[in-house]
């Protein structure tokens, strides 16, 4: 009965994006699998996401862990390879990378203390850039991503603009669309789409901690001449609209849902 069951596997599925898109998936027929990662403050967060998928009739199997402890990511990766075992099979459709866990402090400071370094550097490219890669390899390896399934990951205009403080989160966007090129072209031969979302500035915990956030909000309220900044829902709906089978040409590129807002 299973591979008829539509899943999706969302990385980050307790706040922002990934919350928006696992509840917009279940309203779509998804069963989720979530990832996150959640002390007890935030915690309620993620048990809420899970309700609201379970109140809407679906499967939700969620997981508090780091996604970029290779332990964590065999762990994980065995338990849904052996949920579809126990239910006759089946497949991860949609996957989403929406992983917010970057170092926000600039190259240059005054006081090193105050700079980046090595270690923040590298724990931000490994957990908002390469852990993309080796989720990808994993699920494929296990035969969890086939013909049809689709991968997303979150980028934004940082990847190729400069926006002060956001240095290390910059060069992790950059390398997450290197990465999903690179995915999509080996990927290719087994029907398997890799993309981007770039979403426009949106008010999330993670926008929250980026230095003068307030001052960038207004300034894209200000410019947009819609008035208004991106909505995790914006990026939800579309990532319903792509999950359509049909559309399977679309590979290896950056979708902007910003509501214009790059070319301002
Ligand atoms: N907010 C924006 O303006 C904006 C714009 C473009 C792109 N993005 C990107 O979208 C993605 C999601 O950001 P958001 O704004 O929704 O953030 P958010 O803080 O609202 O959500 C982040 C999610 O990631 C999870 N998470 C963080 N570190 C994790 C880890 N190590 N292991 C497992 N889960 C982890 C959290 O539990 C949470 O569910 C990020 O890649 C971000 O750079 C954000």
């Amino acid at each position: 009965m299973s591979h008829h069951e539509k899943w999706a596997l969302i990385l980050g599925a307790s706040s922002g994006f990934g919350a928006a898109c696992t509840r917009a998936l279940a309203d779509a027929g998804f069963n989720i699998f979530g990832v996150h990662f959640d002390l007890k403050s935030t915690l309620p967060r993620a048990l809420q996401v899970k309700a609201d998928v379970e109140k809407k009739g679906r499967k939700a199997l969620f997981f508090n862990k780091n996604v970029a402890d290779d332990k964590n990511r065999a762990e994980i990766i065995a338990a849904l390879d052996d949920y579809f075992k126990q239910n006759g099979g089946g497949t991860v459709q949609v996957m989403l990378h929406s992983v917010a866990f970057g170092n926000l402090k600039p190259f240059i400071a005054p006081d090193p203390n105050g700079a980046v370094d090595r270690k923040a550097m590298e724990m931000t490219l490994d957990v908002m850039a390469n852990s993309l890669v080796y989720w990808t390899q994993d699920l494929v390896r296990a035969n969890l991503l086939g013909r049809g399934s689709k991968v997303w990951s979150m980028t934004s205009s940082g990847s190729h603009r400069v926006i002060v403080g956001y240095g290390p989160v910059s060069a992790a966007k950059a390398a997450l669309e290197s990465h999903t090129r690179q995915l999509a072209l080996e990927l290719a031969p087994k029907g398997i789409c890799v993309n981007c979302f770039q979403a426009g500035v949106t008010d999330t915990p993670a926008f929250r901690m980026i230095p003068n956030a307030e001052r960038i909000k207004e300034h894209i309220m200000t410019l947009h001449p819609d008035g208004r900044m991106t909505a995790p829902e914006d990026i939800a709906r579309t990532i319903v609209a792509f999950a359509d089978s049909k559309l399977d040409w679309i590979t290896g590129t950056v979708v902007r849902v910003d509501g214009g807002e790059d070319n301002i």
